[in-house]
């Protein structure tokens, strides 16, 4: 018994300190996978250089709407898409590929940043 007991305590001890919450690590912006992923997925709409297509998708780099959106607002409209407007057909949600994550849409959204300017 003598010897048993004391094992237990720093065993105790130990198991505690295992038990503390990882603090959830904070999303990093990727420029070079937001980059990657803009040329597969938007910039068939909106033009490698973000300029726009005629017909498709608007200009981004001067869009007042995505100058004066902040991130979650822009996130919340991209994953949703918009409805046809002048003449233009509507954006699928997400560009159309479903699979892009959060992260990957705010990768996107600084890259595009790094294109904008006022119009
Ligand atoms: C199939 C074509 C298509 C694809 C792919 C596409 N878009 Fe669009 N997007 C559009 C159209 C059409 C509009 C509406 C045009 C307009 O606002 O004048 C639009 C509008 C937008 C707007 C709003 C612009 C404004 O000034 O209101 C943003 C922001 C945007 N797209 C971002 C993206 C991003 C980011 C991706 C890639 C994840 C993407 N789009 C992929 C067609 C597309």
């Amino acid at each position: 018994m003598r010897v048993v007991f004391p094992v237990i305590v720093v065993t105790a001890a130990l198991m505690g300190s295992c038990g503390e919450p990882e603090p959830a690590s904070p999303h990093v912006v990727s420029l070079e996978r937001g980059k990657g992923l803009y040329t597969q997925v938007c910039a068939q709409c909106h033009g490698l250089d973000a300029r726009g297509v005629p017909m498709l998708g608007a200009d981004l780099t001067t869009s007042t709407f995505f100058l004066e959106s902040t991130d979650d607002e822009l996130v919340a409209m991209i994953s949703k898409g918009k409805p046809a407007a002048d003449g233009r057909p509507p954006m699928p949600p997400k560009g159309g590929r479903l699979d892009l994550t959060e992260h990957d849409l705010l990768d996107i959204i600084a890259y595009i940043k790094t294109l904008s300017h006022e119009p």
